[in-house]
């Protein structure tokens, strides 16, 4: 089994079940023009993140993690008129371009973009009282279990926390792979099979994106 059947796979799924997104495929155009990474979310995750945010009911959402804001259209779209997201990136540059976007994706109602290391924008949330009904981290793995333990503290009872990227190519399993990122998914995942306020799994992924994974938690 090789890449090319995984994103031969891909392609056909795109092609059955998510055939009219030129909105969001113009994003991903607009990303490369602007020299972005292309470490968006593939299209049938972005759905994915779409149809958790709708069987959620999510009103509010937050984001760890905006580039071009191909996630974050993909989280506002299933939001009703009122609902809000909120999207955190330390880059000035990706975040100019992610607001360009959500303005061209007609989502600039809805979706608030806050530049800043997001430790610090997300300690500053704690204290707005604001909750969140799904939270999605994808930002810099190293920080991870910070991450989560802000997330449970921007979270209420039943809502949705997802991480992306845990697999990293089969990384997260093999003990003597030392990189900060796979520290950082190890240690989230500490946390999460020890604190008994939270429910989770994983599920490896392949595709366009190649062999990684994401954990789906729900907070009890
Ligand atoms: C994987 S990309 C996000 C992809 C996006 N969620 C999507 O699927 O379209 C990670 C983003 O997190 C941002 N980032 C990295 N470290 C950060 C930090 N400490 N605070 C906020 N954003 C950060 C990066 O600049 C990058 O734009």
């Amino acid at each position: 089994m090789s890449n090319k059947v995984w994103n031969d796979v891909d392609e056909y799924i795109i092609e059955k079940l998510i055939p009219d997104n030129q909105t969001l495929e113009n994003v991903l155009i607009a990303n490369k023009q602007a020299g972005l990474p292309k470490i968006d979310v593939s299209p049938t995750y972005g759905k994915l993140l779409y149809l958790l945010a709708k069987i959620k009911g999510a009103k509010q959402i937050l984001e760890i993690g905006t580039l071009g804001g191909y996630s974050s259209i993909w989280l506002a779209r299933a939001l009703p008129e009122d609902g809000k997201l909120i999207t955190l990136e330390i880059n000035p540059e990706h975040a100019k371009v992610a607001e360009k976007n959500i303005l061209d994706a007609n989502c600039q109602n809805k979706v608030k973009v806050i530049v800043g290391k997001a430790l610090e924008s997300l300690h500053t949330l704690t204290e707005s009282n604001q909750l969140f009904d799904l939270i999605f981290i994808d930002a810099d793995k190293p920080n991870n279990p910070h991450y989560l333990e802000l997330a449970l503290r921007l979270a209420k009872s039943g809502s949705l926390i997802i991480a992306d990227n845990v697999v990293r190519n089969g990384e997260v399993s093999d003990e003597s792979n030392h990189d900060e990122s796979v520290l950082g998914i190890r240690k989230m995942m500490d946390i999460l099979s020890n604190d008994p306020r939270i429910e989770s799994t994983a599920i490896q992924t392949v595709g366009l994106k190649g062999y990684d994974g994401f954990v789906l938690s729900v907070v009890k």
